[in-house]
């Protein structure tokens, strides 16, 4: 029997404040905006939020290059107006989750600053190395950044090159050194002590490189080196020792972990001395792409119902995963896996096929409206397209796409579902102006469809995939002894356009997904008899409608069965 725990039955909101919603007019969202909108997160049903980065810094990477670990980016609010949010929130009965970027800092963080002067205790806080080559001009190995580029930038200063895996705004900090582990732990600390229950910890599982920093396979064009720093020699020791800090707190542990297979997932999360509570992977979200998202492919739903069977199958009463269609890096899926055209009717079925899934359910903001991808290449028209993304890693993997001769029109087709700035516009609460996320123009592009795919619109219509959200966010609760526990069995593993499975309780009482992933209208005949005899049916993507000889397009229900 698996072990029941308060967070595997939990739904996960998740808020990227600074498009959430502007609480102070000055178009940035903020924590005012948050404390606004807290009834309303609330009424999804879900139980805990989780905020990405709200600390002090400069932006480089929208909060994931953090100055100060400890303090409320001033744009967000301040450190008292977050402790009444974590106290109301807490009032609703809803948990909060931190995100805890310690992979990197930001170049801004007074830890790098110190470093740079060779500062104790702050010298050997970064990967510092001396240059090769003649005159020491080149950098110390070959690795190239995950947002394409040298992984390496050269300090006059210090006179040395330092580490960044990421944005050079983002240097790598050295787990190595026990100091730092110790200063990451206090970090822990203040937040944990505060009241806060536990972190989603980013791209942890790469804090650990392996010694000497040897060359990395040459021909990678990004994150070459990856596997000198991917699950590295120390990483199951300092995930350990983070751990152990959370053993004081009844706090929960997520941590994102790129390249991440269920095998190398059970690593981390299972057995009593696991590391994390659960992993967030990515394979699931290459069923229209290979890899890093900018080369596509057409969507596969066998690809993706491979994926799930995996981890569904191999992780069951040994692990613990965490279940997601959208985040902040993940642009939506409705534009993705779905169709824009059935909106809501795909908007229905992706709901259904993730919710019932064996995990932790994670609802990107948003994603209940069913907001799609913006078209930057299309509006406003006569601009240049390229003025309308934000993002560092669309600008690195732009320029790279450049040089291996991809046309402009083919790289902004790809960005519109590949870049993370279509992940990141403004929440479209009404059909005023500025989307109603905030009175003064928000900082970031709105996408021209809130006029029509709003909050406000949504609330008013029965219909609309907010309330079908609250529904399966409700069910996924009722029935989690098969919902959240249960065994997954898939159904027609080939079928192109169909996703049918069962979620089998420990009881023998059971949930059966019938989904069509797609527009095709496809023979009921293929699944009937997947649907058990005398089962009650919970939910349906088209309201008071039986199936007929076909499928309409994403048409799919869940059904009951109880225990003989
Ligand atoms: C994670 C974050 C992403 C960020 C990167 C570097 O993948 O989700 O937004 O850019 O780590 O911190
Ligand atoms: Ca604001």
């Amino acid at each position: 029997m698996e072990e029941r725990k308060w967070f595997k039955e939990m739904s996960m909101y998740q808020i990227w404040p600074r498009s959430f919603k502007d609480g102070n007019g000055d178009g940035i969202g903020d924590l005012k905006g948050v404390m606004s909108k807290l009834d309303y997160i609330k009424s999804l049903g879900v139980d805990a939020i989780w905020f990405s980065p709200l600390y002090v810094s400069p932006q480089a990477d929208y909060g994931y290059d953090i100055a100060d670990y400890c303090d409320i980016n001033p744009e967000y609010g301040t450190l008292d107006e977050f402790k009444e949010v974590l106290k109301a929130a807490h009032e609703r009965g809803m948990k909060v989750i931190m995100d805890l970027v310690i992979n990197h800092t930001s170049d801004q963080h007074e830890w790098f600053k110190k470093s740079v002067k060779r500062e104790e205790p702050f010298t050997d806080f970064y990967i510092w190395r001396d240059g090769k080559g003649k005159n020491g001009k080149k950098p110390p190995n070959n690795w190239m950044s995950t947002f394409p580029g040298s992984a390496w930038e050269y300090v006059p200063e210090r006179g040395q090159y330092y580490l960044h895996l990421y944005a050079k705004e983002q240097p790598d900090l050295n787990h190595d050194n026990p100091t730092v582990r110790e200063y990451i732990k206090k970090v822990m600390r203040f937040w944990l002590d505060m009241g806060v229950d536990g972190f989603r910890e980013d791209v942890i599982t790469q804090i650990s490189k392996a010694e000497g920093l040897p060359n990395g396979f040459p021909l990678m064009p990004a994150s070459r080196g990856m596997e000198h720093y991917n699950n590295g020699p120390h990483i199951h020791e300092y995930l350990k020792e983070y751990r152990q800090v959370l053993k004081d707190y009844d706090a929960f542990q997520v941590g994102e972990a790129p390249l991440l297979t269920p095998e190398k997932a059970l690593t981390y999360v299972e057995g009593d001395d696991k590391e994390l509570d659960m992993c967030i992977g990515f394979q699931h979200m290459e069923a229209d792409c290979i890899l890093i998202g900018w080369v596509k492919t057409p969507f596969s739903l066998k690809k993706l119902k491979k994926v799930y069977d995996k981890w569904q199958t191999m992780l069951y009463h040994k692990g613990w995963n965490a279940n997601y269609l959208e985040n902040h890096d993940q642009p939506r899926t409705i534009s993705r896996y779905g169709s824009e055209k059935y909106r809501v009717e795909s908007g229905k079925a992706l709901a259904i096929m993730y919710s019932f899934l064996s995990g932790t359910q994670f609802v990107y903001q948003g994603q209940e409206i069913g907001m799609t991808c913006p078209y930057f290449d299309k509006y406003p028209e006569g601009t240049d397209p390229w003025a309308q993304f934000e993002d560092v890693s669309t600008f690195c993997v732009r320029d790279l796409m450049r040089k291996f001769g991809f046309s402009q029109k083919h790289i902004l087709k790809v960005a519109h579902t590949a870049a993370r700035d279509c992940a990141r516009t403004p929440v479209q609460w009404t059909a005023g102006e500025n989307a109603g996320f905030s009175e003064a123009k928000p900082w970031y592009a709105v996408n021209p469809n809130y006029t029509e795919v709003n909050v406000e619109a949504a609330e008013k219509d029965e219909g609309s995939l907010l309330h079908f959200y609250r529904k399966v966010i409700a069910l996924r609760k009722q029935y989690k002894d098969a919902a959240v526990y249960g065994r997954f069995e898939l159904h027609l593993k080939n079928d192109p356009h169909l996703f049918v499975y069962d979620k089998i309780a420990d009881d023998g009482s059971k949930l059966t997904v019938v989904l069509n992933v797609s527009d095709k209208a496809v023979p009921c005949k293929k699944f009937a008899k997947y649907i058990p005899e005398g089962a009650q049916e919970i939910l349906s993507v088209y309201d008071n409608a039986s199936f007929a000889a076909v499928t309409k397009p994403y048409e799919g229900k869940v059904y009951y069965t109880p225990t003989k």
